[in-house]
């Protein structure tokens, strides 16, 4: 068992993950806690090999081909980075985990749900995080602000309005069934409001781990 806390970001391109994170980072690090960040797919050499593959790669990749470089990315993600530091009771922040497989494997490429979670949970050895925010935003407002950072979009970016919608709507299910473990935020307000929702429950987290 570890003993650090396992923080995952959540949500469909575009909704902010990466401002929250930041924020979160320099918090955690202003308490002095010492605070890992990373990211999915491509959290490790070897990951970053698999987001090319996945992302950048020309030509077509199966649905379970690409449910399973996902899965192989996190598994090599986990067991190289991610527990290390936990069992070093260090706080590990990654910009996307397992929810993302299920949202965008399961539903945006319609694979069986279950199956998906399944695949990847074997590929962590069951290891889910302490606290997982999902910040939630409209699919056509998150395509519109992913227009206007002027990068070119990757493979899964360019899938059409109606992937990213049963990407969000999984998300949700998702945090349904996990209340607990899935924050759901409101991600159409600013990073400065996004913000203040998510401390108060970082903090009822923090205390109930005594840290
Ligand atoms: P991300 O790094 O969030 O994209 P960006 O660098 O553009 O912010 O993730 C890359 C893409 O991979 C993103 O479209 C979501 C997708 N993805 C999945 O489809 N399944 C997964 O399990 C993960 C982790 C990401």
């Amino acid at each position: 068992m570890s003993h650090g806390l396992f923080i995952s970001f959540e949500g469909i391109d575009g909704v902010g993950k990466s401002t929250q994170a930041d924020l979160m980072e320099n918090y955690l690090a202003s308490k002095g806690l010492k605070v890992v960040r990373t990211l999915e797919p491509g959290g490790t050499e070897l990951g970053q090999e698999i987001r090319h593959l996945l992302l950048h790669r020309k030509g077509e990749v199966s649905a379970r081909s690409e449910a399973l470089l996902y899965a192989a990315d996190r598994a090599h993600h986990v067991a190289s980075k991610i527990l290390p530091a936990l069992e070093k009771c260090q706080v590990v922040i990654t910009d996307r985990y397992l929810d993302s497989s299920v949202a965008y494997q399961g539903a945006g490429r319609e694979l069986d749900l279950t199956e998906v979670r399944n695949l990847s949970l074997w590929a962590v050895n069951n290891l889910l995080p302490d606290l997982t925010v999902l910040l939630d935003l409209d699919a056509e407002l998150a395509a519109k602000r992913r227009g206007q950072t002027g990068e070119a979009p990757d493979r899964l970016e360019r899938e059409k309005i109606e992937f990213f919608e049963a990407a969000r709507n999984s998300y949700l299910d998702l945090a349904k069934a996990e209340p607990r473990r899935i924050f759901v935020v409101d991600a159409n307000q600013a990073p400065e409001k996004i913000w203040e929702a998510i401390v108060v429950r970082l903090d009822q987290v923090l205390e109930s781990k005594g840290l």
